[in-house]
């Protein structure tokens, strides 16, 4: 089973080998999560840190369950009451945590880059859990498995990634790991919601909706991520929920079997129609964030293989 890795920052540097090791090894955590004693021991004895610094619900409460299922020691870091609230630098706080040798630090910040830079200062395997507009590694690795098992493959598939792609980490990671694994990608959106190289991204691009969709196998909407976003980029969110919203109606220019996805969380009546997200027919909303799980186990169980042995102090 290849997986070379130390890190796991993003998908760009993956290997398409790494990335199958990581779904066949999630498959197995599947089966393991469905029965009713849930317990491997793969992280036994380890130390896992849950640093968030921007706000998660599904995302964080994955890597928590994902570690206890493994036997590793979890800890959440509420970086709300933390010092970086009294001045203390991101790096400070790293350095801190990493003199107590967690063997795990999986980091979420609002700032694009900002887990790589922890990366280098600390001596145990970083998880990114998504940086700014950057990266989402984990997430697009529970979208491949699960359309590799909703489709039975991960290549040459037809995937429309549908609305905000600018602001977006889970659109960004999609694209490199779905490219790597030879499939066709479409961006579909407004202009305004456009990356700004996304002549670059090896993607078709489409603004119209109905074109978009036509003979698609997977459509994965995504959030308008207001936060991200510093003036008005679109009219309003009736007329972009009539032009953007997934609705059965626009579903119907997909492939027949076409799956809808959607990393959550999920505007209903804005970028999705909530009958639609709900049509367990249709909808795999409910299987990503299983999957999440499985990744995330399969993710940590791969570091831990790979740590480097115990040392004191801290690489500066
Ligand atoms: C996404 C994120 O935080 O990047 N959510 C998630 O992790 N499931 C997408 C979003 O915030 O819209």
């Amino acid at each position: 089973m290849p997986f070379r890795a130390r890190h796991l920052l993003g998908i760009e540097t993956l290997a398409p080998d790494e990335i199958v090791t990581v779904l066949d090894l999630a498959d197995s955590y599947v089966d393991l999560n469905r029965r009713s004693v849930k317990h491997a021991d793969a992280l036994a004895g380890l130390t896992q840190i849950n640093m968030f610094f921007e706000n998660s619900t599904r995302t964080q409460a994955s890597f928590e369950i994902a570690g206890k299922r493994l036997g590793a020691d979890v800890m959440n870091m509420s970086m709300a009451a933390s010092s970086i609230k009294k001045g203390e630098t991101l790096i400070d706080t790293a350095m801190t945590l990493n003199a107590m040798h967690p063997d795990l630090l999986v980091v979420r910040h609002p700032h694009s880059g900002a887990v790589d830079l922890l990366a280098e200062k600390v001596n145990c395997a970083v998880l990114n859990a998504g940086d700014g507009r950057h990266e989402h590694p984990t997430q697009a690795l529970l979208d491949a498995l699960t359309i590799r098992r909703a489709k039975g493959r991960l290549h040459r598939l037809k995937i429309a990634i549908c609305g905000d792609i600018a602001h977006s980490r889970v659109a960004r990671s999609n694209i490199l790991l779905l490219g790597k694994m030879e499939n066709r990608v479409r961006l579909v959106g407004p202009r305004t919601l456009m990356p700004s190289q996304v002549g670059e991204l090896g993607v078709e691009v489409y603004e119209d909706m109905t074109e978009g969709l036509a003979d698609v196998d997977v459509v994965m909407m995504l959030r308008l991520q207001r936060e991200r976003m510093d003036g008005g980029f679109i009219p309003s969110e009736r007329e972009y929920y009539h032009r953007y919203g997934l609705d059965a109606e626009k579903l119907a220019h997909a492939k027949p079997d076409a799956i809808v996805m959607h990393p959550g969380p999920m505007n209903r009546g804005v970028e999705i129609d909530g009958t639609l997200a709900d049509d367990i027919n249709r909808s795999v909303i409910q299987d990503q964030v299983e999957m999440g799980v499985a990744v995330r186990m399969a993710s940590m169980d791969l570091l831990a293989r790979n740590r480097l042995p115990a040392t004191t102090g801290v690489m500066v």
